[in-house]
Parts: structure tokens; sequence; C-alpha cells
């Protein structure tokens, strides 16, 4: 069983990240923590406690930052033409869901969990990387305690999805997203690399709806709004990002990866680029220097990703 928590700013892929996280047999989720970013933190936890009741979800909600890592940071604005003005495709949510929230801060939560439960939690964390950053803060010896760290964030050979250079959950907070790449635990960055090529139809979504009942039914509503954005790059279909970072987590032979030292740019016109120093690779002093190396997926099975999401989605 992996033992999971799941850090996450839903967001419409970020909840059919979430009933994959817990409809998967090998997955224990024993946390979900929010943090901002497809929209405002009241708004974002507002949506897992909404999906937590809906779903039937067990595991305690943790809120999280409400701003970045370093204090007073320029922020951007939420993207509500992706994820709707409510963050989850605007489906008519109640502006408050009586689900009670963890007492704790998200970052007290995750330090929490990670040392009752020594070597065995994986951070599954599909959002700003804010929580992340400021667990590490707080209790730097987590690192010698959580077993992974998988994120979904960064673009490494491709270009960004914000600019350029960026990909949103790592240019929305890149002094945190530096800070988790270079702490000494093993992180896995499943970035647009892979997450462009995991794609799901409207059509196979409607589908999943008949078979899985009212959750997928919920699952299809929401994505609506999603899938309309993307349809202009994807055919009809909509970009499984977060999903596809829980994929690697049951199934990492799915993924081709490779290491080296990942540093986040803060400054400039690559703020929030994510650069990777490929391992046996010689360069002249750089800051990539001395620091843990950490493993990038530049490849996926793309089939056999979304076979697994499918057949996940409507398990009962
Ligand atoms: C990431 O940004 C958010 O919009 C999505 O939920 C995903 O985590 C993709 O760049
Ligand atoms: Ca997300």
């Amino acid at each position: 069983m992996h033992k999971v928590i799941f850090d996450t700013d839903p967001g419409v892929d970020d909840a059919m990240a979430l009933l994959f996280l817990a409809r998967h047999p090998e997955i224990d989720l024993i946390g979900i923590t929010t943090a901002f970013g497809n929209a405002s933190i009241e708004t974002t936890t507002r949506n897992a406690q909404y999906l937590k009741q809906q779903w039937g979800i067990s595991a305690p909600i943790a809120k999280g930052a409400a701003e970045q890592y370093e204090p007073g940071r320029a922020t951007h604005p939420f993207p509500a033409y992706i994820h709707g003005d409510d963050g989850l495709g605007n489906i008519g949510i109640p502006d408050v869901v009586d689900v009670p929230l963890d007492p704790r801060p998200a970052h007290q939560f995750i330090i929490d969990s990670i040392k009752a439960n020594p070597g065995e939690i994986v951070l599954v964390a599909v959002g700003r990387m804010t929580n992340l950053a400021n667990a590490l803060k707080a209790a730097p010896e987590i690192t010698g305690l959580v077993k992974e760290v998988i994120i979904m964030g960064g673009a490494i050979d491709v270009p960004g999805n914000v600019t350029p250079a960026a990909e949103a959950n790592i240019h929305g907070d890149p002094e945190a997203a530096d800070a988790v790449m270079i702490a000494p635990w093993k992180v896995v960055v499943v970035g647009l690399d892979v997450t462009l090529k995991t794609t799901m139809t409207r059509q196979t979504m409607a589908a999943l709806a008949r078979k899985g009942g009212k959750d997928v039914e919920l699952l299809d509503r929401l994505s609506q709004f999603y899938i309309d954005f993307y349809k202009g790059q994807v055919r009809d279909s909509m970009v499984v990002h977060d999903t596809c970072a829980c994929v690697y987590l049951v199934a990492r032979e799915l993924f081709t990866t490779r290491s080296g030292v990942v540093r986040v740019l803060t400054t400039g016109i690559g703020e929030g680029m994510t650069v990777q120093k490929p391992d046996g690779m010689t360069f002249g002093t750089s800051q990539w220097d001395n620091l843990p190396s950490q493993l990038v997926c530049t490849d996926v099975d793309a089939a056999g990703a979304m076979k697994l999401v499918e057949e996940t989605l409507v398990r009962q």
C-alpha cells in the first residue's frame, strides 16, 4: 500500500487525480492538503471539502498557505479561464461546504504525518509547491523521513504553458519549487514533457460517467469547462496533468526518467523555468553543483497510463 498525502489546488484535473487516488486499490490516501493556484486558497479548500463530501472520502483536509513561500512576492492572476471562476468548471458549488477541516495548517499536517509514519509517506503535490517548502523550512529533518515526493510541475525539455519558459505550478511559486528540488529527498518531476501526452476525450469521459455512476458523472460535469479550454490544443479532450503524476506512483514502468540536479529560475524572463543538469554531463562551476539528483520524466506510455486511469476511475 502506498500511503499518500495529496497536496492539491482543485482545479478540474486535480479533481480527477483525487478520485483516482481514492479509488486505486493500492493507495491509502491519508491526507489532503490544499494549495492556492487554480483559485484562491479559500476556493480550492472549499472545493476539496466539496469533493470529499460528494465522493465519501475519509482522508482529512488541512488548509494550505494563502501566500507564496517568499513573503511579499508578486502574485499572478488565477486561471479562471481554464478551471472556471469556482475552480471546478462553474457547476454551481455552494459557497460553504459543511465538512470540517483539520485544525493544523497544511505544512504542519505534512510534518506531523511524516514523523508519525517514518519512511512510509509519499507526497504527491500537484499545485504550487508552497506547502512543501513551508514544511521543509519548519522541519528540515522530514527529508530523511519521507519515502518520496512526486510532483506535477515543470517543463524540462519542452516549452512551458504560462510563459515559453515556465509551467504553471512552478511559475506560481518559483522559490518554493526550487527549495523542493534541491532538498535532500527523492523528488520525481512529472512535468509537461509527459502530462501533455496523457489526454482524455470528451467522449471517453462521458462513457466513463455512464459506467462509473454518480461520482464519475460529477467528474464529467465539472470537466466540461476545462475540456472547452483545451479542445483547441488537443481535439475535444482534456489534458490529464495531475492524474499523470498519480499514475507514476503505481505504474512507474510506464515512464522514462532521467536523473540529474534540477534548479528553478526565480527571476528574469525565465522565471519559473525548470532546468536539469543531467548526471554524467560536465560543465563549468554552476549553481547545479553538489546538490541531490532528482528524477525527471521525459516520456510516458500514454496509452498504458490512460488505460489505468480509465479502469481506476470506474472501480467501485
Ligand atoms: C498544472 O496547473 C494547474 O492548472 C493544473 O491543475 C496542473 O496542476 C498544469 O500546468
Ligand atoms: Ca493542480
